[in-house]
């Protein structure tokens, strides 16, 4: 990649003067947060000695970089008797003097405790223009290659591939420019999210968890690791025991089959009542739970009924999304794996049997408290359940990785689990660590991707919030704001000409809606929380999700009607604007913006990202007119400008489809 390849001309030639190792430079380089301050930057002190930076002191300094500077720095006798800014003088006056600003790089200039590097600006955007055309050759070659499904609503195209662990989907929509399928080549990541209850509300917090589980996917699948996305349903436990009484006496069969999730949740609603005022109830709902446990078939088929209705109508939703489970488990199906849990741990040492019979593991001195597996009842928790569940898909899916998208209401929960995980496979993995080739054992790999609450969600239908009725109201609001402008709504309507399927108005709404409540949500930075707010995050201008559609459908009308084809090998050299070169900076930083994110999973790094390159565009496009340029008779120019605007373009959906949005080409 271009950004890449500067940084590393750059590292290369500051290593020389300064001695200093390339890599370590080329890691420091950044962008100059001040505009007009070039193109790369490097905070100065990454290139002194950390003995100097620390005042001769010399805390945790990096041994080999200052021995490494004491053989080739001609400052170092000056930085020894402590002088910090000679040292700084003669290393600046150094690079000024000897950086060659005859190739990449034009020019070196100090700003405060900065080094900035402007660099052969036309080369730059040549080499960015043409990184964009080529991994979209590569997408392209790899769809034709596979089963191929153009439609977003419809099931995801996918190139089947065989590997030791099975038959994996590797998801080639995923890859394009940004994306780099080498890094996880080979790697299996396992995630747990969305994983709502059956017969309760979907709160906020999954909400958060679907969309942050299906972004991590698209992510990871486009750094090429198989990812394993499963939906671990909270289908199990004493609840669906009450649930049971609760359908003698309230159940609709015609309900249950119009819609499982609402009807189950207002069943279980008005049981929760009686409960108040009938404790006999729980002592029945006990009773029948523990038949469940035991695997009586009479008491199982209902509860069957229950979860199938349920997981059908749930997949519907989803699939508005974009969002397809590999799998759909549920605390049900990690029961099976409890006796082997429990085997386990006792092998181990770790599981305890208390006076009245329960039998519990010892976390107090962890600070983790006592955490109780198994009643003495006999029946199982939900901490028993998600230990069964860890070790069943080690085993089955033999992961590098497992994340667990779940809210911090549950951080506890986590530390325990992992807690017992490591203390189970201490021995393993201590084996395992001894072998340097060998990856670390799975049971380190454990990773709660924790976030924070978000408030004030409440739909049209009221306050118990349902995935569904978040997704209608979003879809509702966006329909009656795009018919604010008659004459706009119309044109889409007429360029669906009343198609229901895709580019129907409603499913404009629709993308627009999950838009919306997307972007809001990504906004902040995970670990935080937010209000929810149906009015901020439908405007149109702003930092919205409409506004990131608006930026996307606006490229794609701008191509229409240019008049111009797209040539990926146009003249690029007749791009010598100001806001040309910004666009073209901006598109070459996606793929470092795409590998930090790889680390951190954190959104909000790619929406702040797709907002500074929708401000790009919009200053590009007042400037770089195709169809203006096509009229004058400059096809050449046209045709520079268009490509560039492509891969604008390509770069901004790239980013979208992996937030979990769909591009909408008209709105
Ligand atoms: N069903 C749980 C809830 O709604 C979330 C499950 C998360 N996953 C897990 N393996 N514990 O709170």
């Amino acid at each position: 990649m271009a950004s890449t390849r500067f940084k590393n001309v750059i590292a290369g030639q500051l290593a020389k003067l300064t001695g200093t190792d390339a890599s370590a430079i080329a890691r420091a380089i950044d962008r100059p947060k001040v505009k007009g301050h070039g193109t790369f930057s490097i905070p100065l002190p990454r290139l002194l000695p950390a003995s100097v930076t620390s005042g001769g002191k010399k805390k945790k300094a990096d041994k080999k970089t200052a021995s490494e500077s004491k053989e080739t720095l001609g400052v170092v006798a000056e930085v020894q008797g402590g002088r910090i800014p000679d040292a700084r003088a003669t290393l600046l006056a150094r690079i000024q003097n000897e950086f060659d600003t005859s190739g990449m790089i034009r020019s070196v200039q100090p700003a405060g405790q900065f080094l900035n590097f402007t660099v052969n600006e036309p080369q730059y955007l040549h080499d960015t223009i043409q990184d964009v055309v080529r991994a979209e050759n590569a997408k392209q070659a790899a769809l034709s290659s596979s089963t191929s499904s153009t439609s977003f609503s419809s099931a995801s195209s996918t190139a089947t591939t065989s590997t030791s662990t099975g038959t994996w989907n590797a998801h080639v929509e995923s890859l394009g420019y940004g994306m780099d399928p080498t890094v996880g080549e080979g790697k299996v990541v396992a995630i747990d999210y969305s994983s709502p209850n059956i017969a309760k509300p979907f709160h906020g917090g999954h909400l958060r968890g679907t969309i942050l589980g299906n972004f991590a996917t698209r992510l990871l699948r486009g750094f090429g690791y198989h990812v394993v996305g499963i939906n671990y349903l909270g289908d199990w436990g004493k609840q669906y025991g009450l649930m049971a009484v609760g359908f003698d006496r309230y159940g609709d069969r015609t309900k249950l089959h119009q819609d499982p999730i609402k009807h189950l949740y207002d069943v279980y609603v008005r049981i929760n009542q009686d409960i108040t005022t009938n404790p006999g109830l729980d002592k029945l709902a006990n009773q029948y739970f523990k038949q469940m446990e035991d695997g009586d078939p009479a008491v199982l088929s209902l509860w069957q009924e229950f979860r199938t209705l349920s997981i059908d109508f749930y997949r519907r939703i989803y699939k508005r999304l974009g969002i397809e489970f590999d799998i759909y488990s549920g605390e049900s199906e990690s029961a099976r794996f409890v006796p082997q849990a429990y085997e386990l741990l006792r092998t181990k040492g770790l599981l305890k049997e208390e006076a009245d019979g329960a039998w519990v593991v010892d976390l107090e001195k962890f600070g983790l408290g006592v955490c109780t597996l198994r009643r003495a009842d006999g029946t199982t928790l939900y901490l028993t359940r998600d230990v069964a569940a860890c070790l069943e898909r080690a085993e089955r899916f033999k992961f590098d990785r497992h994340l667990y998208m779940i809210g911090d209401d549950q951080n506890l929960h986590m530390k325990r689990l992992f807690k017992i995980m490591e203390l189970a496979f201490a021995t393993e993995a201590a084996e395992t660590s001894k072998d340097q080739k060998q990856q670390e054992h799975w049971s380190r790999s454990l990773q709660h991707i924790s976030f924070g609450k978000v408030q004030g969600m409440s739909t049209r239908k009221g306050n118990a919030v349902f995935l569904e009725d978040i997704l209608d109201t979003a879809q509702s609001t966006m329909l009656e704001k795009m018919k604010e402008n008659q004459a706009k709504f119309d044109a889409v309507k007429e360029s669906s000409s009343g198609r229901e399927g895709e580019g129907s108005v409603e499913l404009v709404a629709d993308q627009l809606g999950i838009s919306a409540v997307v972007i809001q949500d990504f906004q902040a930075k995970s670990h935080k929380g937010y209000e929810f707010s149906w009015k901020r995050m439908t405007e149109s201008t702003g930092n919205t999700g409409i506004y990131l559609q608006y930026a996307y459908a606006r490229l794609c009308g701008i191509a229409d009607k240019s008049g111009t084809t797209l040539n990926t090998s146009a003249n690029t050299s007749l791009l010598t604007e100001p806001e040309a070169y910004e666009l073209a900076n901006m598109i070459s930083q996606y793929p470092d913006i795409t590998l930090s994110t790889l680390h951190t999973l954190e959104p909000s790094t790619i929406v702040n990202y797709l907002f500074g390159l929708s401000h790009a565009i919009s200053s590009a496009n007042q400037v770089l007119q195709v169809k203006a340029a096509a009229e004058a008779g400059e096809k050449d120019l046209a045709e520079a400008r268009l490509l560039l605007l492509w891969c604008a373009r390509v770069t901004l959906g790239n980013g979208m489809r992996i937030l979990g949005l769909e591009p909408l080409e008209r709105m």
